[in-house]
């Protein structure tokens, strides 16, 4: 069977590094590459988190990119508050040995799209920025990607705000150019995220006695201890990885169309995702999810990726 191609957009981050565990040992995707952009924390730290995620799945092969150093038009956001200085939570400090390809990201998403016509997954878990930039590069990708997945936005709730997800008001006016651009966005946002709250048993389950086993339960161990403290809850919400998981089981979601608007205004609104009646393209926007059968999911892939 024809693997599916698709490109990586990742700030890692902790969810991030869970979601690429998963994604890289799938037998049906064929991981073009892996763009690394400023995000959760900053671009050679984003790098560094992507080239190791890499190499501790196996998959030295997977070209890692560089990406944006800061958004379009605004200065970077962090989330070292969420995600620690090393972007992998408190506990854990690691530095790859090898480089990022010297390849333009923006340009080999353009390209790709163009060797891949009609088949181009583009999966984005942080900020729009390089996605963005490919488009304002060559418009005429849109129609050629079959679907652009984003982690990000929320039409009932925020995180970074009040109103808005972190990796859409990390960099609004990109998100402004995915959303408007007539390609197929399907938004994997916090209405559905968040309904899946994996509890601690369940990170006792996902590590192992394996290096990778030891960061995982060190990492995700931190994760819920940021949860705790920041927002009051027992267990964490492991976004992009779920946000994964559209691509292997999409009928575990349910999903609505809607107009989806990224709001630009300075203020308060900033980087909201507003559903509209008129003057926006459709998006697939996903409002709930099996809880049960995504969290069992999560668990079981990165129990396999850790005991690989
Ligand atoms: O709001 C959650 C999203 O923002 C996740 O992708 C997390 O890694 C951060 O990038
Ligand atoms: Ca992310």
């Amino acid at each position: 069977m024809k693997k599916r191609p698709v490109i990586i957009c990742t700030d890692p981050g902790i969810d991030d590094f869970i979601a690429m565990l998963i994604l890289l040992q799938q037998n049906t995707l064929d991981i073009r590459g892996m763009i690394a952009l400023s995000g959760n924390v900053g671009l050679p730290i984003t790098v560094n988190n992507t080239l190791l995620a890499g190499e501790l799945c196996g998959r030295p092969d997977v070209p890692v990119l560089s990406g944006s150093a800061k958004p379009l038009a605004r200065p970077a956001r962090s989330a070292a508050n969420i995600h620690g200085k090393s972007g992998l939570g408190q506990s854990i400090e690691r530095y790859s040995s090898r480089k990022p390809s010297a390849q333009d990201a923006a340009e080999f998403i353009v390209r790709t799209a163009r060797e891949f016509p009609g088949e181009l997954e583009i999966i984005s878990l942080g900020p729009l920025t390089d996605v963005a930039r490919a488009l304002q590069l060559d418009p005429g990708i849109a129609p050629l990607l079959r679907q652009i997945v984003v982690m990000g936005g929320g039409v009932t709730r925020g995180n970074a705000t009040k109103y808005a997800e972190f990796n859409i008001v990390a960099d609004p006016e990109a998100a402004d150019v995915v959303f408007a651009s007539g390609a197929d966005v399907v938004m994997i946002g916090l209405d559905a995220t968040h309904q899946c709250l994996q509890p601690r048993s369940q990170i006792a389950e996902m590590t192992a006695g394996t290096e990778l086993g030891r960061m995982v339960g060190l990492m995700l161990g931190d994760y819920a201890d940021m949860y705790a403290r920041v927002h009051n809850l027992d267990g964490v919400v492991i976004h992009d990885a779920i946000c994964a998981l559209w691509l292997l089981q999409p009928e575990l979601f349910q999903t609505e169309q809607m107009r989806i608007r990224v709001c630009l205004d300075e203020g308060e609104h900033l980087g909201q995702t507003m559903p509209v009646s008129a003057g926006a393209p459709f998006a697939t926007v996903a409002m709930g999810l099996d809880a049960g059968r995504v969290a069992r999911r999560i668990v079981t892939e990165v129990q396999h990726a850790v005991n690989a």
